[in-house]
């Protein structure tokens, strides 16, 4: 006869020791790594988890840039700790992972935000450079993989996780090229990581934002395609950063307990209008 106790994995709080006796520790307080976290919505992201008590590690490729995010959190009171990565690459990972089991503590909050998007090029599948294409995937996806395996051991042991992938509706808009195939492959790591760790209490899920309002769609994003975009869009705006962080504090939440393998899309309604 099954057991219902030992089916439920009850949040784990083993791990939401004290750092500093400036930080806000409150009962749900844990560590929480958002890669990509040096601007537009990784930035949010990491924001929004430092406000709800959270001991964020903002990590990107540009390191300035996350230190410049931690000088900001620290005016406000809010612990965010800036570490340098690479996600594409293995090493680098690696150590972004042990510097932050040796500073901050074992993660058991993890968001796959970090992406090449900002200035991405635009060439179609039949001419599309093999070196870049890879280059997208080495990013978008592999970076993806390779923080969820230096990450998910720390969650195995505390049986309690959340990964959040950043995902696209790119991704089905069912226009190809290297980002939206890249976009596609990221739900199939979603899926085949909500499988692999589901029975060690951890959940992984997908946000799939449609046309945001950052920095790096204003420079990837060409007016016209914009309008077209807009004229498609039955909520009749652009989203802002805002309009993704209810999505991302539910995966994270207990409210989202038995909930994995799924991608929640916040498009405005971009998607249901094909
Ligand atoms: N803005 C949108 O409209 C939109 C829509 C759907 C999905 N997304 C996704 O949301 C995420 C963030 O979007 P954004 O608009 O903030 O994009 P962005 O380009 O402004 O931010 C991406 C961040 O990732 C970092 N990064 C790039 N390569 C890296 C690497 N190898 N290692 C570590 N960090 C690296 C960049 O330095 C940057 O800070 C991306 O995954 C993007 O694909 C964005």
């Amino acid at each position: 006869m099954l057991n219902w106790r030992s089916v439920r994995h009850v949040p784990n709080t083993r791990f939401t020791r004290s750092i500093g006796p400036e930080r806000k520790e409150t009962p749900m307080s844990r560590v929480a790594v958002v890669t990509g976290a040096g601007q537009g919505i990784g930035r949010e992201y990491a924001l929004a988890l430092a406000q709800d008590g959270h001991h964020v590690v903002a990590a990107d490729l540009n390191k300035d840039a996350v230190l410049a995010l931690a000088e900001r959190a620290k005016a406000q009171g809010l612990d965010i700790v800036a570490l340098p990565v690479d996600v594409s690459d293995k090493a680098s990972v690696e150590a972004l992972a042990a510097a932050v089991r040796r500073d901050v503590g074992p993660v058991q909050i993890l968001v796959n935000n970090a992406a090449i998007y900002h200035s991405m090029r635009q060439d179609p599948q039949l001419t599309v450079d093999i070196d870049y294409w890879r280059k997208v995937f080495a990013v978008n996806v592999d970076g993806a993989l390779l923080c969820t395996q230096a990450f998910a051991p720390d969650m195995i042991e505390a049986s309690w996780g959340r990964v959040i992938m950043q995902t696209s509706t790119a991704a089905y808009l069912g226009k190809g090229g290297h980002y939206g195939v890249s976009k596609v492959a990221l739900i199939g790591v979603t899926q085949g990581f909500a499988r692999e760790l589901g029975p060690k209490g951890i959940t992984v899920n997908a946000i799939a934002p449609g046309p945001i309002d950052t920095e790096a769609t204003r420079v990837t994003v060409t007016d016209e395609i914009m309008q077209r975009l807009m004229t498609s869009i039955p909520l009749g705006r652009m989203g802002s950063t805002d309009d993704l962080l209810g999505t991302l504090r539910f995966l994270v939440s207990d409210a989202a307990a038995w909930m994995t393998g799924q991608v929640l899309v916040v498009d405005g309604g971009l998607t249901k209008r094909l």
